[in-house]
């Protein structure tokens, strides 16, 4: 663990330039840009909170905070390496307290506070009083807090992580944490704001496009408006949409005089035959915007972004604005080293661009939870399609589980439900066998919410599926984790069910061919989770009844399911750092090459046993590959389109002597070269690298950057064989979310850990990486004020 994650007090001041009394006073709650304008997520309560072990009375407004520790959010409770996670670090009760000053103008204000993820349960104090609680850990909740007084205020969070809770997808009556295949770490792992509202104020905004595909198409917006003030007059609430900043319709409703409560305002919007439709390869959203007016005086205002794509799941696969698609995708879980779930949205958003831009996919599913706004927010924006689904494994609790899985569904579907990359809900739990009626439950829930995508759970192959869709249910495709090949058997698919629409949810994992993949196994074990996605996709591709397929995984994940392996998953095609194994050569071969011309070896060019196996393989999207030794032209790599006859780019072969040369491979698309990808055989070349994925940071002590840390060839190829100890310092101020030590034999040449500067004033962090025997690298990045403007060297 790095040591700047867990500062003392002291410590943390004086590193984040802040002064004791800004840790004391916390945070001053901004009003609203004047009565009427205001923005409802105006602070972040990110940082200066203190926190600590739960203990009787801590959540007292007159507590001595003297043990808490300051900490930022998103946090996790306890620290974390990579790998060897214990539940036992964070399965307990825990206390977060934040101070906030109020001003006597806004204490007659309406505040509220919302919490995007606590997990798993939480209690909220105001000033010692018990003002809301929450269960889940994977859905937001808000708090007014009609008791705050002007001047000091305390906000005392106590947070529960035992597994103990009757919360799915936890099931008190197992053994803990082990029974389900991913560790939940606790903590206020999301986002947290706090902020004044107006008195009547929009609280949701559902704008659900209609007829997409025509010219008449529209869209029907819902709004809950709610006021703790009667309203005399009508109120006027109005719907602009834009696109690309110009505006293309506007629509209107007049509600009558509204009592204290809350009323629901229906109208549509049309005239949207400009619109540009939302696609995977074109994603063009909208801006809605819907404003409250009573007569001259706006009350507030909400914008929310959607898309006009019209997605059906069809019997005969799926089809996206009218047009057949392909699913090619993979599962997604969460969790990242060393935070759990408490990454930040950039953090979060670059896995979406992982996803998207450099495996190729075209929908991901959220296994097995609903997941960080900002990831969906960047799928809408990518093009990335998306599964969403409760959160649930393997088993159903009892009746009180059971009401928290309808409770599920309806924040799930009412947070998201305006993101046009989600196509379908998972709302039966992830495969469970539960009960018929459960499932009849929560699908029509969901339909009533929202009736424009249909509803689904993933069945599975070993705990006795049920293929067939019971009689009258609503749910509307068939999802199957297809596991039918097991260890050791050819690889195959289970034929699609005809008559029904019918998708692939998971496939491969660690249940067919090996047990782990890791960058540390043999060359052939990498090589084979490789064909497995590739043939399984091929598979999909070969009959249209399948939508397409999802397969089993995109990242490496802790779980006390693979205890043997030190509570790690190896399941995914990139590891927990999100480091491409092999397998992910095969996705990111799938794109077009006139976008990114791809050739990546199968193996690894550093003559190790059994190298290099008669026919290896390379990922590639070229028409042609043409192979050098020490750039002397050695063969023209085969095409395996006949073992591989259905996927868009197949892999190639070539036979190569053990020389102990230079390999290059010339990529041609007709006859042009569009790619040369060299590999050297000559370790004294290979030198450590160091390489952030952004260069630039907001100093709001919430934002964060991986940095990977690995062993290259000298053409920048990763060296997974490389060994050795990499010893990190940081300079700066800001914390490094890591080990400070990486052990590359262990990780397979490559690490990585994420930087995070402190709130307060701007810097630079430079990380410096010691490595054994390769010398040194470092890496800078910038960390400005909040709102700075970016130089072009950052990314979006
Ligand atoms: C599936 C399950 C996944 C994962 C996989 C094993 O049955 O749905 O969450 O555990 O098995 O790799």
């Amino acid at each position: 663990m790095a040591d700047g994650r867990r500062l003392s007090r002291r410590g943390f001041l004086a590193a984040s330039g802040a002064g004791l009394a800004a840790a004391v006073v916390g945070t001053t709650v901004a009003g609203s840009a004047g009565m009427g304008e205001p923005d409802p997520d105006a602070v972040r309560l990110g940082d200066f909170w203190l926190f600590g072990r739960y203990e009787d009375g801590c959540a007292d407004a007159d507590f001595d905070e003297e043990d808490l520790s300051p900490v930022q959010l998103p946090h996790c409770v306890t620290p974390l390496s990579w790998t060897g996670w214990q539940p036992s670090s964070w399965q307990d009760r825990w206390i977060y307290r934040k101070h906030f000053t109020v001003s006597p103008a806004m204490a007659s204000e309406r505040v509220r506070a919302r919490f995007d993820g606590v997990m798993t349960n939480a209690a909220v104090y105001l000033n010692g009083t018990l003002v809301a609680s929450h269960n889940g850990g994977y859905l937001p909740f808000e708090v007014e807090l009609p008791q705050v007084t002007a001047g000091d205020n305390i906000l005392a969070v106590v947070v529960d992580g035992r597994w103990q809770l009757d919360v799915p997808p936890n099931l008190p009556r197992m053994d803990g944490p082990s029974v389900i295949d991913f560790y939940q770490p606790a903590g206020i792992y999301r986002p947290a704001t706090i902020g004044t509202v107006p008195r009547t104020r929009l609280t949701d905004v559902f704008a659900c496009p209609a007829d997409v595909l025509s010219p008449a198409r529209s869209l029907r917006l819902t709004c809950e408006l709610d006021t703790t003030t009667a309203i005399a007059e009508p109120l006027q609430v109005t719907a602009s949409v834009s696109q690309a900043g110009r505006e293309l319709a506007q629509g209107a409703a007049t509600v009558g005089p509204m009592p204290v409560g809350t009323k629901t305002v229906t109208f549509e919007v049309g005239g949207l035959g400009a619109v540009r439709l939302w696609d995977v390869e074109d994603p063009a959203l909208c801006d809605v915007t819907v404003s409250v007016r009573s007569g001259p005086r706006r009350l507030d205002q909400r914008v929310v972004r959607v898309g006009f794509r019209e997605a059906r799941f069809t019997a005969d696969g799926f089809f996206l604005n009218g047009r057949r698609l392909k699913l090619f995708g993979l599962n997604r879980h969460q969790w990242y080293p060393f935070a759990g779930g408490a990454m930040p949205d950039r953090v979060q958003r670059r896995d979406a661009e992982i996803l998207r831009r450099e495996l190729n996919c075209t929908m991901v599913r959220c296994s097995h939870y609903p997941q960080s706004t900002a990831f969906l927010d960047t799928c809408d924006e990518l093009g990335l399609l998306v599964w969403e689904e409760i959160p649930g494994w393997g088993r159903v609790g009892d009746a009180a589980w059971q009401q928290q899985n309808l409770r599920d569904v309806s924040a799930m579907v009412v947070r998201d439900r305006n993101h046009p990359s989600i196509v379908v809900w998972g709302t039966r739990v992830n495969e469970a066998t539960g009960t018929t009626e459960m499932y009849l439950k929560t699908g029509k829930l969901a339909k009533q919410l929202d009736p424009s995508r249909p509803t689904s759970g993933a069945l599975a192959s070993t705990t006795g599926a049920r293929l067939a869709l019971p009689p009258g249910t609503d749910e509307q495709v068939l999802a199957y984790n297809d596991y039918t090949a097991r260890r050791g058997a050819p690889f195959q698919l289970k034929a699609p069910r005809p008559g029904v629409p019918y998708l692939v949810t998971e496939s491969i994992g660690t249940l067919a061919g090996a047990r782990a993949y890791r960058r540390t196994d043999p060359n052939a074990t990498r090589q084979q989770q490789a064909e497995l996605h590739a043939k399984a996709h091929d598979l999909a591709a070969a009959d249209d009844r399948y939508s397409g397929l999802l397969a089993w995984c995109a990242f490496d994940y802790p779980s006390g399911w693979q205890r043997s392996m030190g509570g790690s998953k190896f399941a995914g095609v990139s590891d927990i750092f999100r480091i491409p194994k092999p397998a992910a050569a095969f996705y990111a071969s799938q794109g077009d090459p006139r976008v990114r011309a791809v050739v990546e070896t199968g193996f690894a060019w550093d003559f190790g046993a059994g190298f290099p196996a008669p026919g290896a393989t390379i990922w590639s999207n070229c028409d042609r590959l043409e192979v050098f030794l020490a750039d002397r032209h050695v063969g023209t790599a085969r095409s395996r389109r006949a073992e591989f006859p259905h996927l868009r780019y197949p892999p190639f072969a070539v036979d190569l002597p053990p020389a102990r040369a230079e390999l290059r491979v010339d990529g041609y698309v007709g006859d042009r070269l569009v790619v040369t990808r060299r590999y050297s055989g000559d370790r004294a070349h290979d030198v450590l690298s160091c390489v952030p994925d952004d260069t630039e940071l907001r100093s709001d002590g919430a934002d964060a950057t991986r940095v990977v840390v690995s062993v290259i060839d000298r053409y920048g190829t990763l060296r997974a064989s490389a060994s050795g100890k990499v010893s990190l310092t940081l300079t700066g101020p800001g914390e490094l979310v890591g080990d400070t030590t990486l052990d590359l034999a262990a990780t397979g040449g490559a690490a990585a850990v994420w930087l995070r500067p402190f709130a307060g004033p701007p810097g630079t962090l430079t990380l410096t990486a010691r490595h054994d025997s390769l010398g040194v690298a470092t890496s800078t990045v910038t960390a400005r004020a909040p709102g700075a403007t970016p130089t072009s060297a950052t990314r979006p």
